[in-house]
């Protein structure tokens, strides 16, 4: 007897406390929303502005702490090296010429082999590896009389001979085989201009050596020259 009344007031008890229990999550939310909305800088009036500006919050801190991040970092590894070369060199390659040089360089694969390294016979190497060769990487001047005008052959250490290649390669071509070699394999040298190849032409062409200019002698002759 007494359980009945109880039973029957539970349903409208429970209806108010569940009531309750909706009511007061969906307030709570709706506050924080204008809370949020407060302390992001809007005014929340109604129930939906603290949700753009809470949704339009979230991203903006994330972006700039991952996107300029990665770049900077990315810019900061890349930049100095770029200027202790000299500002203009390995970064500043026109892409195009390095392309016309890579082509050009098929003169040359055939001793000095596809990697830069010398093309090998067995145990022997036809061409002394290019890659880090200061004779390269130096004064231009010296690789251009070197490719022009040829090294004399004086010993058996390379089963190649550096032929006199000037007819090879017009003054364009020579110009971007030498950048490209220049700056591939981790080798970095500024580029070598038309102009200079141009030049260098004009200047080596009355020297006579037909089997090419003798190794000891490369120093000596460029300085005859400039
Ligand atoms: C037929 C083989 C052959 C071809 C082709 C050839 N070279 Fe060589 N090159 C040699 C040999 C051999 C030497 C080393 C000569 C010596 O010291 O006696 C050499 C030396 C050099 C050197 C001097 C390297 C050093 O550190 O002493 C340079 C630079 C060079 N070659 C560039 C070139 C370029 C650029 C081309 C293409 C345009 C080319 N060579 C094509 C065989 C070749």
């Amino acid at each position: 007897m007494s359980a009945e009344p109880t039973d029957s007031k539970n349903p409208i008890l429970t209806f108010i406390g569940n009531a309750f229990l909706f009511l007061v999550p969906v307030s709570l939310i709706v506050m924080l929303g204008i809370v949020g909305a407060a302390f992001i800088g809007g005014i929340g009036g109604n129930g939906k502005k603290p949700e753009a500006p809470a949704a339009a919050a979230a991203p903006a801190p994330a972006a700039p702490a991952a996107t300029p991040g990665a770049p900077a970092t990315v810019a900061a590894a890349t930049t100095p090296a770029a200027p202790p070369a000299g500002g203009a060199p390995a970064s500043a390659i026109d892409p195009a010429v390095m392309a016309l040089g890579k082509a050009s360089y098929a003169t040359c694969a055939a001793c000095h082999g596809p990697d830069g390294t010398g093309l090998k016979v067995g145990p022997a190497l036809m061409a002394p590896s290019l890659v880090g060769s200061q004779l390269l990487l130096g004064d231009p001047s010296k690789p251009l009389l070197v490719v022009l005008k040829g090294i004399a052959k004086e010993d058996m250490k390379f089963m190649g001979m550096m032929a006199p290649l000037g007819a090879a390669l017009d003054d364009q071509k020579l110009a971007a085989v030498l950048t490209y070699v220049r700056n591939e394999w981790g080798n970095s040298a500024p580029a070598v201009t038309v102009e200079q190849a141009a030049s260098a032409r004009a200047k080596y062409d009355p020297i006579a050596a037909p089997a090419g200019v003798k190794r000891a002698e490369i120093d000596q002759v460029v300085a005859a020259h400039k």
